[in-house]
């Protein structure tokens, strides 16, 4: 009878361990490879970014339901709060927090929480004065503002490991905690302190193992600047004219990402020890170049960034924004990500900076991600702050709570992508061809600009959009990415290369791959020094060129002319190219080189190597370019009116397009026949009709 009593009672007992934990999440591996919608129980990843610390508690519950309303079921939280949860050293508070995601789970919706080392609290400054970065001038930064801390001091990182450890403690068994967001848009500063100099000093003695070995590499010999002990090392900091060794600089550049890197694993390594079944991510900043992204990502479980495309009030760039969400999604294998924070109205700091959006925008700005690869959306932020610097940068609500235009859009968005879900789940993007991102290219343009007018960003936005127009997905890799896949890739102002590199761009063209290349590629080696052979250097042969002449753009005005005779305006670098094997597509139309060659095209084993002397300064130019190489290899997408997108996901043989108007005006796209409105399941007649900043989600059958 006892026996019979204790194991009824063992059943009650479970039975109630269910219901406290009813998504059972503690006992669950993380999907693998990561896959958001399993994750968050089946559901859209569909949120706002909230601080239940910026209002009155009794406004908790009415925000609940009217995110629940909205369909939101997800928050992310307290990245900005370590004051709140460690106000003094040592003692944490998380009962607020706890109320706080009580009141959100009860309407259904789940948290990640943000490890708040974004902004450390006054106390820590005041206590130890050398977690603040020093900036490269030799003066701490001050309290205030946030970002600004020491990536190497002691002290922080002795604080960073309290305030992450007592947060996982605290909830690695909570069942409305998913996971975690470590810090908040690693990258900057660029510290100059002791810490960080010792810690460069060890780095370049992992890299270069001997000085020897450093003063070869680096060209130290040049203004007699040779190393004789490690501790002589300097950081690049701001000397006379900031002229630095560019080898120097492009190394201290590369030890600050590996550094950021470090930091960020100090936090996961603790979290999946402690909490091993909630996954972690970070925000990331699309096309911000301070990291490589392709290697700070590599500890998380998936990739989250930062979006808005307003940024400055300019709507009209919506291919760069598509370029930043592809970015992301290439840092890390392709694999699903999501976009923490969405723009949710008007960004601003002590000024407004720009124009309000339509609420319209903001709807197609949610699908473009999706789009692009989103598996989650989530706005940044919920209502606008009454205090501190963003009481400017507009959330969905505005301070009132007043269900505006963009609640609204917001909802319907959200009731929309519920419904859309059994469908997107499991479907990816499939890319014909790439753009490749090389980060030490970027960062060695940084270093020495080039011209004026120089913008790596922009090489590759013209040459993406150019795809875009022509309704071809694409994707981003890096050096280390696999390339086999592709049928083109374009490495824009590929600066700096190695000979790994090198060797796998020939083998993806040997293999009958085309690559395209522009000015200004294979001009220096790994340590950033040039190199002693003809330009393009080791990607010559291959290009079939060689580059005796160049001519920096300085105010003039420059015009290719093609094959066709027809004219394309040109800008900021003129090479003027000598065909070895390569076959002349363009020639220069002025100066003194006229008639030379601009934009040759070589072939190399079963492809074929592109070279463009300069860049193309209008679209119909690269346009003309992209879509004469993508002839009869790749099928291109509808013909598409200026201001409307077209991107495919695709799953299991089932094609889902998305075509998204930005415009305010209606637009006409006509496709090869009818496909089914996923939204409304009925066949839509080929020429379809999007009224002004409306989106359309078709799929085969
Ligand atoms: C982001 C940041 C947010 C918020 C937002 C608006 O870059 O991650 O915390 O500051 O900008 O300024």
């Amino acid at each position: 009878m006892r026996n019979r009593v204790a194991s009824f009672l063992l059943v009650l007992v479970s039975a109630f361990i269910l219901a406290a934990h009813p998504s059972g999440a503690q006992s669950k591996e993380l999907p693998k490879p990561f896959d958001l919608i399993q994750w968050n129980g089946g559901k859209f990843i569909y949120g706002v970014d909230y601080y239940p610390e910026h209002w009155n508690e009794a406004q908790w519950e009415s925000d609940a339901k009217m995110m629940q309303a909205a369909g939101i079921n997800f928050v992310r939280l307290a990245e900005f709060a370590w004051v709140k949860m460690e106000p003094v050293e040592g003692k944490f508070d998380f009962a607020w927090l706890d109320r706080a995601l009580k009141v959100l789970n009860a309407h259904g919706i789940k948290a990640v929480l943000g490890t708040p080392t974004g902004s450390p609290p006054a106390w820590l400054y005041a206590k130890y004065p050398d977690i603040a970065a020093m900036d490269e001038n030799g003066v701490r930064y001050r309290y205030g503002s946030r970002r600004n801390y020491c990536l190497h001091s002691p002290n922080f990182i002795a604080a960073t490991q309290r305030i992450v450890t007592a947060m996982a403690e605290h909830y690695r068994n909570h069942p409305g905690v998913l996971g975690w967001q470590t810090d908040n848009e690693l990258g900057d500063p660029l510290c100059y302190d002791a810490y960080c100099r010792a810690a460069f000093h060890k780095w370049c003695r992992a890299q270069y193992k001997s000085l020897t070995a450093l003063n070869k590499a680096w060209g130290t010999i040049f203004w007699g600047h040779t190393y004789l002990t490690w501790s002589e090392i300097p950081l690049p900091w701001n000397t006379l004219g900031k002229a630095h060794n560019p080898s120097l600089a492009l190394d201290h550049r590369r030890f600050h990402s590996a550094a950021t890197h470090d930091y960020l694993k100090l936090q996961v390594d603790i979290l999946r020890k402690i909490a091993p079944t909630q996954a972690i991510t970070h925000n990331d900043m699309g096309m911000y170049d301070g990291v490589d992204y392709s290697v700070l990502n590599e500890p998380l479980d998936f990739v989250a960034w930062d979006n808005y495309p307003m940024f400055g009030g300019d709507y009209s760039n919506y291919f760069g924004v598509g370029l930043a969400h592809d970015l992301m999604r290439g840092s890390k294998d392709n694999q699903s990500f999501m976009v923490m924070e969405q723009q949710g109205g008007l960004p601003g700091w002590s000024i407004f900076w720009g124009r309000q959006a339509a609420p319209g925008l903001f709807r197609a700005w949610s699908y473009q991600g999706v789009a692009h690869g989103a598996d989650g959306i989530c706005y940044f932020r919920w209502r606008t702050s009454r205090y501190g610097t963003e009481q400017y940068w507009q959330g969905i609500l505005d301070q009132d709570s007043y269900a505006n235009a963009r609640y609204q859009i917001v909802s319907q968005t959200g009731k929309e992508l519920a419904q859309l879900t059994e469908l997107l789940h499991g479907s990816k993007i499939v890319a014909p061809v790439a753009l490749l991102v090389s980060p030490d290219s970027r960062w060695a343009f940084h270093i020495q600009p080039l011209v004026k007018d120089f913008d790596y960003n922009r090489q590759l936005g013209l040459y993406y959009a150019a795809f875009r127009r022509a309704g071809i997905n694409a994707d981003v890799v890096f050096p280390q990415s696999d390339l086999s896949g592709y049928k083109i890739i374009v490495a824009p102002s590929l600066f700096v290369v190695d000979k790994p590199l090198v060797e796998k761009l020939a083998a993806f063209v040997k293999n009958g791959g085309t690559l395209v290349l522009s000015y200004r590629t294979g001009v220096k080696d790994e340590h950033n020094v040039v190199t002693d052979q003809t330009l393009p250097g080791p990607l010559a042969e291959m290009a079939g060129i060689a580059i005796h002449d160049f001519d920096p753009q300085t105010n003039q005005e420059q015009e290719l002319v093609d094959v066709e005779g027809e004219r394309h305006p040109a800008r900021v670098w003129f090479d003027v190219l000598t065909p070895t094997t390569a076959q002349v597509l363009a020639t220069y139309g002025k100066g003194y080189y006229a008639g030379q060659a601009a934009i040759t095209i070589n072939n190399f084993g079963n492809g074929a190597v592109v070279y463009v002397g300069t860049e193309l300064a209008s679209a119909a130019s690269s346009s003309k370019l992209i879509n004469f190489l993508a002839q009869g290899k790749i099928s291109v997408g509808p013909s598409l009116p200026e201001g409307l997108e077209f991107a495919v996901r695709e799953k299991q043989g089932k094609q889902i397009f998305f075509l998204i108007n930005y415009t305010e005006k209606a637009q006409t796209v006509t496709l090869d026949r009818g496909y089914q409105n996923a939204l409304t399941g009925e066949t839509e007649p080929a020429e379809v009709q999007l009224p002004a900043f409306d989106v359309r989600v078709l799929t085969t059958p």
